[in-house]
């Protein structure tokens, strides 16, 4: 029976970190802050602004949060990047997405200014980790090595398969994987015989968003399961991968709920805090 990678441990260590790091800064007179922008009413990220919220909370880091009508222009949105970017008392900035498709076509949230793009998702940060230097990491890629490290799960000359090649969570995975030295294969939609490639997987991430589209007879025995998607399924959360199937072949799995999600919001504090220490060198 595979091993259940709870996120809950891994998160509650990253919790007592962050909120040490909180208790310093809030000494320094110093009060970390995230801006949550929305624009439109984006009713795809509510459960994710609501678990942030409860998170934040009680790491004790402050929210505050900025609504926009859906027909805001791209310009408006550069003088409000712009007004963030120049205001002390945030340290981080979050855009709920997807933005409206007007915006979301020239990817506009890559534009916002690089040391509050706490999602690493600007242009810049999307640049630095392709090269390798220090940037803030996607929140969803970042909780998966943290969950990894965590159990001393080792990376190096692994054969790790990636199902999914979004900008926010596949290709920033894949660059993680490939700096620990891992033999990284992307798929996506159109990849021809999706199991040819996850049979060989040492460790296989699936972030995808459709249920059982990783099963028992594609995964190679002894694997890592990594479960990113979500899916609601007759009113209930499940994830790409058909747990029962895999469960008695793989040798370890991360649950959903409870895995991977569960750190996503811990990344994006830390990454809130590193923005926080880089402006505090910076002055
Ligand atoms: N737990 C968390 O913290 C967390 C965070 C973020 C996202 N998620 C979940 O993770 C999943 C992926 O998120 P995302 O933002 O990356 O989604 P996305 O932008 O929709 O990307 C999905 C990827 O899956 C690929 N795909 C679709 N159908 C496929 C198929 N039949 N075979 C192989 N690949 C296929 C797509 O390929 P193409 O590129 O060819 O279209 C695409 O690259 C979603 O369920 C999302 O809700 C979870």
């Amino acid at each position: 029976m595979a091993e259940i990678l709870w996120g809950k441990p891994c998160a509650e260590v990253m919790d007592e970190k962050i909120k040490e790091e909180v208790k310093r800064l809030k000494e320094k007179n110093i009060n970390p802050t995230l801006s949550i922008v929305r624009i439109g009413e984006n009713k795809e990220a509510e459960t994710y602004l609501r678990n942030i919220k409860k998170v934040f909370q009680k790491l004790e880091i402050e929210i505050e949060e900025r609504n926009y009508d859906e027909k805001i222009s791209f310009e408006k949105l550069m003088e409000i990047y712009k007004e963030l970017k120049e205001d002390k008392n945030i340290h981080g900035v979050l855009i709920l997405r997807p933005l409206p498709p007007h915006l979301e076509k020239l990817s506009a949230y890559a534009l916002l200014p690089e040391e509050k793009d706490i999602e690493g998702l600007s242009y810049i940060n999307l640049g630095r980790l392709f090269v390798g230097e220090e940037s803030f990491i996607p929140c969803t890629p970042l909780a998966v090595m943290e969950l990894l490290d965590y159990y001393n799960i080792s990376i190096e000359g692994k054969d790790v398969v990636i199902i999914g090649r979004s900008i926010s969570v596949g290709r920033p995975l894949a660059l993680l994987f490939l700096k620990r030295n891992a033999t990284v294969t992307i798929c996506h939609s159109k990849t021809k015989d999706l199991s040819s490639y996850t049979k060989r997987a040492e460790i296989l991430v699936s972030a995808v968003g459709k249920t059982g589209i990783v099963n028992g007879e594609m995964i190679k025995e002894g694997s890592i399961l990594i479960d990113i998607g979500t899916n609601m399924v007759n009113g209930k959360l499940v994830g790409d991968i058909d747990f029962e199937g895999v469960k008695e072949k793989a040798k370890a799995i991360t649950p959903v709920p409870g895995g991977v999600g569960v750190i996503t919001i811990r990344a994006l504090a830390k990454n809130l805090l590193e923005a926080v220490k880089r402006n505090e060198v910076g002055n």
